[in-house]
């Protein structure tokens, strides 16, 4: 079995408003007009959609940061993006990112949820009935042997911060998550920030340590998967297997990749 997964598409749709001066949601706006810190490529997410019948994923896993502002009409072109690709016949899996959680109101309306659960299944496979939207972990069963465990760590942050959190009573559900998989089995955790912070903590998961800690207790979760840094990565943590798809269209560096059930990975850039 072989599962696509990607990460950071920002979708942008501008949305400035007089009214809502110096607001989280105008300044994430200026930001992506003036592209200080970032410029993305839709149609790179176009050329993916194009290709992805070649492939041959049976799954698609998107680690969070579908949009900029978290706004409705930001939403509304991830949805899209997700129905395309269930229309060839792939199953897609996400969580949320920071910037799926930009703003106040986006965050306390569960807006994510909200807007993608008619296509996603945010339940999974757990005999614990623990959801995404509502324990914040979610696991899915992909072969008998195969199983991805999903992790919202977002939080309400203000702004110039995109910080997440691992809290305890995350850290319960996620214990209970995995003691309800098979021993046997290979997990995948994903989670949209990595274990390691590269540059700083206003960008950090807070209780990444903790985290950590709790997946060595599991020797069962053999892969850590991640977005947040639009850097594509492989690496390994003691037993872990740390792995970034990077952005998906980021111009001039986007890139996805391929994990399959067996173990192999492969990274595709998109030009
Ligand atoms: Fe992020």
């Amino acid at each position: 079995m072989r599962m696509l997964i990607c990460s950071d598409i920002h979708f942008f749709a501008p949305n400035l408003h007089p009214w809502q001066l110096f607001s989280k949601e105008s300044i994430g706006n200026v930001n992506a007009l003036l592209g200080i810190n970032r410029g993305f490529l839709r149609s790179h997410a176009e050329t993916l959609i194009g290709q992805i019948s070649k492939l041959d994923v049976s799954h698609v896993l998107i680690l969070g940061d579908f949009t900029t502002t978290s706004s409705k009409k930001e939403f509304l072109l991830s949805k899209a993006f997700i129905a395309n690709l269930q229309e060839k016949g792939i199953t897609v899996l996400a969580l949320p990112g920071n910037h799926d959680n930009y703003t106040k109101k986006a965050y306390q309306e569960k807006r994510f949820y909200q807007m993608f659960e008619d296509l996603i299944d945010f339940r999974g496979h757990s005999p614990t009935g623990c959801s995404l939207k509502n324990e914040k972990v979610a696991a899915y069963k992909i072969t008998d042997g195969f199983w991805v465990v999903c992790l919202d760590t977002t939080i309400k942050t203000p702004p110039f911060n995109a910080t997440g959190l691992f809290d305890l009573e995350l850290e319960e559900n996620l214990c209970k998550v995995l003691e309800s998989i098979p021993k046997e089995a290979t997990v995948a955790l994903a989670n949209h920030f990595p274990l390691i912070c590269k540059k700083g903590e206003y960008h950090a998961l807070k209780n990444r340590e903790r985290l950590h800690r709790v997946l060595q207790n599991y020797p069962m979760v053999r892969y850590y998967l991640f977005g947040h840094e639009h850097h594509y990565e492989e690496s390994k943590i003691d037993h872990l297997y740390t792995l970034s798809p990077g952005s998906l269209t980021l111009k001039n560096r986007a890139s996805f990749m391929i994990l399959d059930t067996n173990g192999k990975v492969e990274k595709h850039d998109l030009v």
